[in-house]
């Protein structure tokens, strides 16, 4: 039977295939908190008040990172390199979507523009992690190795959608729609593309790993370029709209800890 729960079974339960998708996971995070960090140090003087809840994305990020980590150490197993097309957080980058790395490592301050990009790329990439943890969550709530560390990051997942919307909707009120809804249906749009091509190419992996049949692998690359084609029909629109969380200021106050979670 070919469900997304016993096709991420398969790949739990192999080491080579555990690995690259942990490693994979943990790259992604960690870029996420650098990417953060950064932006938390460069927003400009009149958005400061934004700051801790930037840095508090950030090490939440980071936390996600040491998890996955966690979780390869746990099952004795080192990380491997991520392969440059199944990274999805460096493919976006690439593809000129949120801010710049060259932007992010200088040292100038970065304008309101900047920062409205920066949410609104955390708007459109957060519903995807939030999504694709809530699918984890579903069938793996209860997995002795995976559980806790999938229910917690699902959590954060959804605290940063949520402060996403809050924050857009702040800078919508102050007159910044139209940026806004250009750089979301951008975004939107080169997100799917990135998450179409990363899934092929984790997924071609994952085959090679798990010595997975032709007629296996297509049927789950077709899976993958139907889905693409949902998106791009209508799906994208889920990720461009703004509603006001029910959870507000979810960003507020210090990163919870992640005590021994592996
Ligand atoms: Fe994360
Ligand atoms: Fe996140």
């Amino acid at each position: 039977m070919l469900s997304a729960k016993s096709l991420f079974q398969e790949i739990l339960d192999n080491d080579e295939s555990f690995r690259l998708f942990c490693s994979i996971a943990a790259s992604g995070e960690s870029q996420g908190g650098w990417e953060n960090a950064r932006i938390a140090a460069l927003v400009p003087e009149s958005e400061r008040a934004l700051a801790p809840k930037i840095t508090r994305h950030g090490a939440d990020e980071d936390k996600h990172g040491r998890i996955f980590n966690a979780l390869l150490k746990k099952r004795g197993l080192e990380p491997v390199e991520v392969p440059p097309d199944t990274d999805y957080t460096m493919l976006l980058e690439r593809h000129g979507i949120g801010l710049a790395h060259d932007k992010l490592k200088a040292d100038r301050p970065l304008t309101v523009r900047d920062v409205i990009t920066y949410l609104a790329h955390s708007r459109v990439t957060e519903q995807r992690a939030a999504e694709q943890m809530a699918m984890l969550v579903k069938y793996f709530a209860d997995h002795p190795d995976l559980g806790r560390a999938v229910r917690m990051i699902s959590a954060d997942e959804d605290n940063h959608l949520a402060y996403s919307h809050e924050e857009l909707l702040r800078f919508a009120a102050a007159g910044h729609g139209p940026y806004i809804r250009r750089t979301l249906r951008e975004c939107a749009h080169a997100e799917i593309r990135v998450h179409r091509d990363v899934s092929l190419a984790v997924m071609a992996r994952m085959g090679r790993l798990l010595g997975w049949s032709r007629a296996r692998s297509a049927l789950l690359a077709a899976g993958i370029h139907a889905m693409y084609a949902a998106e791009r029909a209508a799906g994208w629109r889920r990720m461009v709209t703004l509603r006001t969380p029910e959870r507000r200021d979810a960003l507020g106050g210090p990163a919870t800890a992640a005590p021994e979670i592996a």
